[in-house]
């Protein structure tokens, strides 16, 4: 598990294999198992493989430029927010979609899948093409393939971070 962790990396380049149904549905059964505040499962998962569909995503998301063989949309659903009596502002919420989407590219990254978040989109656009209704708000898609052999464009930290940069001990040091 450690070295699945340590080897992930976002992919912002991919072929254009096709992404195996059976392999999505892996990567979708990882994301029901992500823990949530109060095991209230908020969120609603829209999968997506269909080549004009994904076409339709990309112009209205400039932060897809992987061209990912598939994505699935990580969506809050309020309807679930106001049954459970959840306050809008309850940072619970979003942290489930962290959750989720980690359990997911931890997922795609042990078959051999490259993942790559994208925030960048359009909320309304992307419900018309995805027919996401009122209660349900897209937060982030997780673009799924295959990494292209020559990948990368990878975001160098200015500092070098180490779990020992990230941490003090007993209480905070400053
Ligand atoms: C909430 C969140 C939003 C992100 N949005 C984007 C994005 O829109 N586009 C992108 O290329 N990467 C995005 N990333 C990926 C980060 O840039 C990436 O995780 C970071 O540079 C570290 O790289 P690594 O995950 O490969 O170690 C996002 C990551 C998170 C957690």
């Amino acid at each position: 598990m450690l070295e699945l962790i340590r080897t992930r990396r976002v992919i912002r380049s991919m072929t254009d294999k096709p992404v195996k149904r059976a392999h999505l549905e892996k990567v979708l059964e990882a994301g029901r198992w992500a823990p949530c505040g109060g095991n209230h499962r908020l969120l609603r998962f829209v999968a997506i493989q269909n080549p004009v569909t994904l076409r339709l995503m990309r112009k209205v998301s400039p932060g897809m430029s992987q061209r990912p063989a598939a994505a699935i949309v990580l969506c809050i659903d309020w309807d679930q927010v106001k049954v459970h009596k959840i306050p809008a502002h309850d940072r619970a919420i979003s942290i489930d979609v962290g959750t989720a989407m980690e359990n997911m590219m931890l997922a795609a990254h042990s078959i051999k899948l490259g993942s790559g978040p994208v925030t960048s989109f359009s909320k309304e656009a992307l419900r018309v093409v995805l027919n996401i209704p009122q209660n349900l708000s897209p937060e982030v898609i997780i673009c799924i393939g295959h990494a292209a052999p020559k990948d990368q464009m990878i975001m160098i930290p200015k500092k070098k971070v180490t779990w020992q940069s990230l941490t003090d001990w007993e209480r905070y040091a400053g």
